[in-house]
């Protein structure tokens, strides 16, 4: 099984001929369409809101096309409220965690929606930058979250969101101190691949809105149901389906929140890989081929574009644009960084490839360039838009060596 990439073989070589590779290449078409998608989905709740992670893209072109298809967004910390503001986002949540002082007097600044990590920042907050009229917390039930037998991840080792007690006290807290609108924040499984995974996620966070109503007398105004829905990074695996988790959710809402008075309750999403990941390329060239104990396919991307295989393993398809119909063997597919684990792919099935052909990672349109480092010295590399017309459009330069240069103090460069 194979990806297609989103871009032709003849249009990819007139922007390669126009933009050194290696590059980010993103398919505003492909990002407004699963953004219609997704507001599709969740088209029964009329206070549903998707607040773009902006971690997972954090290139202003592309915040601005969800902008215009409704979006607002979640920032983690003060630089990503900085941008979301300069951009003129008014709906804007902010969820992070060990937060600085001013980061909290910031997202106050700006307006945003505070997730508070930890019970503890009740009282942090309060007294660093006062209590907003809304306030919303951010839930870690710990023990495993499984789906039926499979396990989908650990949050009793997750270091976010407090506990149920914690939870309610807070709350309780908060209703004391004067705060009128509450909201629930909870992430406990990260890349689902089932369209399983929200429904399962809302319906429990849904019965703890009733039971939090019950306990402590206040109905909560939103849920935020956070990130963690997947992409099939690799072929044979399927794709998600959005409209089904949109009418999972509100299954779950109609029989839940709705008997018990809660049907005005919103629902948010805090999407990155989701909204972004399919709609973005890393588009490399091959420098050198090696031959060891193993065929190494040298690209001029590295780790420092793309860190998710060195980081987390993690599989990411690769199309030889130039040869695809080459006889097939088994290659590494690596970096230059003196690292043994700057790999794109090992022992992957690939079309011959050949010196100065040209390779799609793909999927790499979240936390791609954004977790980019600087590790040897390499630069991060540009962010190319491919728009609707079919037109291209630089919307992040490469770094320069200047740029690498830039910060350091106490010598002329
Ligand atoms: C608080 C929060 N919200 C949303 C996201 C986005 O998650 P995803 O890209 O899996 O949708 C993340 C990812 O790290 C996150 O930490």
């Amino acid at each position: 099984m194979t990806k297609i990439p989103f871009v032709t073989k003849e249009a990819l070589n007139s922007i390669t001929e126009q933009y050194p590779t290696p590059f980010h290449l993103y398919d505003e078409k492909g990002i407004r369409e699963t953004a219609r998608a997704l507001n599709a989905a969740f088209s029964w709740n009329p206070g549903f809101k998707e607040y773009f992670a902006v971690k997972a893209t954090p290139t202003p072109a592309i915040l601005k096309i969800l902008q215009e298809e409704n979006c607002g967004v979640d920032c983690a910390t003060d630089t990503e409220l900085v941008m979301a503001e300069r951009m003129g986002f008014k709906d804007i949540l902010f969820t992070s965690n060990v937060t600085k002082a001013q980061e909290y007097q910031l997202a106050r600044k700006v307006n945003a929606t505070i997730n508070l990590d930890a019970y503890e920042h009740i009282a942090f907050l309060e007294e660093v930058a006062g209590l907003p009229e809304v306030v919303s917390l951010r839930y870690n039930p710990g023990g495993v979250f499984s789906l039926g037998t499979d396990i989908m991840d650990h949050p009793e080792e997750s270091k976010f969101g407090m506990t149920k007690a914690q939870l309610l006290q807070g709350y309780k807290d908060l209703k004391a101190k004067g705060v009128q609108t509450f909201g629930l924040h909870a992430f406990l499984a990260s890349n689902t691949l089932t369209n399983d995974y929200y429904p399962i996620l809302a319906g429990q966070l849904f019965d703890l809105a009733v039971e939090i109503k019950k306990l402590v007398g206040i109905e909560l105004d939103f849920i935020d149901l956070s990130g963690g829905i997947g992409v099939n990074y690799k072929p044979e695996q399927e794709q998600n389906d959005i409209a089904r988790i949109g009418a999972g959710v509100h299954a779950k809402y109609d029989e839940i929140l709705v008997p018990n008075g809660l049907g005005n309750l919103k629902i948010y999403t805090e999407l990155g890989r989701f909204m972004l990941a399919p709609h973005g390329h890393l588009v490399t060239r091959v420098l050198h081929i090696k031959d060891t104990y193993r065929r190494y396919v040298g690209v001029d991307a590295t780790a420092a574009n793309l860190m998710r295989p060195a980081f987390y393993d993690a599989y990411h398809h690769i199309t030889n644009i130039s040869n695809p119909d080459g006889p097939v063997e088994v290659v590494d597919v690596t970096g230059s960084l003196c690292e043994n684990n700057d790999k794109f792919a090992k022992n992957r099935e690939l079309p011959k490839v050949r010196l100065g052909d040209t390779l799609v990672i793909h999927d790499a349109g979240a936390h791609g360039a954004s977790m980019g480092y600087n590790y040897n010295g390499r630069l991060r590399s540009a962010e190319i838009l491919l728009q609707e017309d079919g037109s291209t459009r630089m919307i992040r330069r490469a770094e320069t060596m200047e740029d690498y240069f830039a910060t350091i103090q106490g010598f002329d460069f």
